[in-house]
């Protein structure tokens, strides 16, 4: 891949070399280094001066994902709520980020965890959530993430007391990880300099908590939710809403200003994009937000300065299969 012509180099390269000694730290878990990513500026896609460009590196989290926030902020509520005790397995339905955020963070706590998948998720999926002990429960292959959902309430059901079931779809501990962290670091970071928040939307946790948070800082920020075009669609951890159970956290009146629908193929090709002129390779759901956020600021009219905000959610690598935990010796 050839790059675009380039300006010189940033002075980015006058690195303070004492500044990875300031960063490194110590911590007493791995919980604690859930949060408090960077916001790394997208300085080669900005369509013209003046309108920046920033990314939430939300796949710095410790399990790879956007998803550690939600996960540790529901467990942690449901411990001060009395409902999660060391006596009951965290259980919920996901195949994705989720539960390597649950099984992280239950594995570090002392919780069991157990998870409800469709059959036929890839190998890698069903690898990387048993590498930290946790339980996967079947569902039918034939009826996707629905069927997982109704697979786990049947199970919550059947034998309440065991279980602790955040349900992330309808959780409001879930925006509320990003109302207290995402939404509230943008700020810390950028100020009231924000105009637009773009993020795509799979629960919702992240679009709603967030949103909201920067509707309350006092500037006027637009907040725009992306969403697959089709339900048959290649974006792993997006939702397209009209053909999906919907979640009960996603109240778009409260925060969310307009839906962009978005082709796979256009996501895929900003996530190359950014592969190759950033340096961040992300998942497909990153590149459907670049792609959001690359419309938007191409809308900004000349002359008016904006300042865009948009959500990397995770490493393509997570998308490599298989991905197996080899033991094998080097000879
Ligand atoms: C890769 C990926 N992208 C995007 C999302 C969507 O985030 P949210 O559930 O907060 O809407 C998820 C959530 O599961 C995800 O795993």
């Amino acid at each position: 891949m050839k790059h675009p012509a380039r300006k010189a180099p940033p002075a980015i390269l006058a690195l303070d070399e004492q500044a990875a000694v300031r960063r490194a730290q110590r911590v007493d878990s791995i919980v604690e280094l859930i949060g408090g990513t960077p916001l790394i500026r997208l300085a080669n896609l900005e369509p013209r001066p003046g309108v920046e460009i920033w990314a939430k590196a939300e796949f710095m989290n410790p399990g790879g994902s956007v998803k550690d926030r939600p996960a540790l902020q529901m467990i942690r509520d449901g411990i001060a709520s009395g409902r999660l005790t060391p006596d009951k397995t965290i259980i919920d339905s996901t195949s994705g980020n989720t539960g390597v955020a649950y099984s992280l963070v239950g594995s570090a706590l002392g919780f069991k965890v157990a998870l409800v998948m469709p059959q036929n998720v890839s190998a890698a999926r069903k690898q990387i959530t048993q590498a930290y002990g946790t339980e996967l429960v079947f569902s039918s292959p034939m009826e996707g993430s629905d069927g997982a959902i109704q697979l786990v309430r049947e199970l919550v059901a059947k034998d309440p007391s065991r279980y602790f079931y955040p349900d992330q779809y309808s959780n409001d501990s879930n925006p509320r990880a990003h109302y207290l962290g995402t939404g509230a670091e943008i700020l810390a970071a950028l100020g009231d300099r924000v105009t637009h928040f773009v993020a795509g939307i799979g629960t919702t946790g992240t679009v709603m908590g967030t949103g909201r948070r920067l509707k309350e800082s006092g500037r006027a920020v637009e907040v725009i939710a992306v969403e697959p075009e089709d339900a048959l669609h290649g974006l792993e951890g997006l939702k397209h809403m009209a053909s999906s159970i919907v979640p009960g956290i996603w109240h778009p009146n409260e925060c969310v200003d307009r839906i962009l629908p978005m082709p796979t193929e256009e996501a895929w090709d900003a996530a190359d994009r950014i592969a190759h002129e950033e340096g961040l390779f992300v998942g497909h759901s990153s590149g459907a937000a670049v792609a959001g956020v690359l419309r938007v600021a191409r809308e900004v009219p000349p002359g008016r300065e904006a300042c865009l905000v948009t959500v990397l959610c995770d490493r393509g690598d997570r998308y490599f299969t298989p991905l197996k935990w080899e033991r094998h010796y080097e000879w």
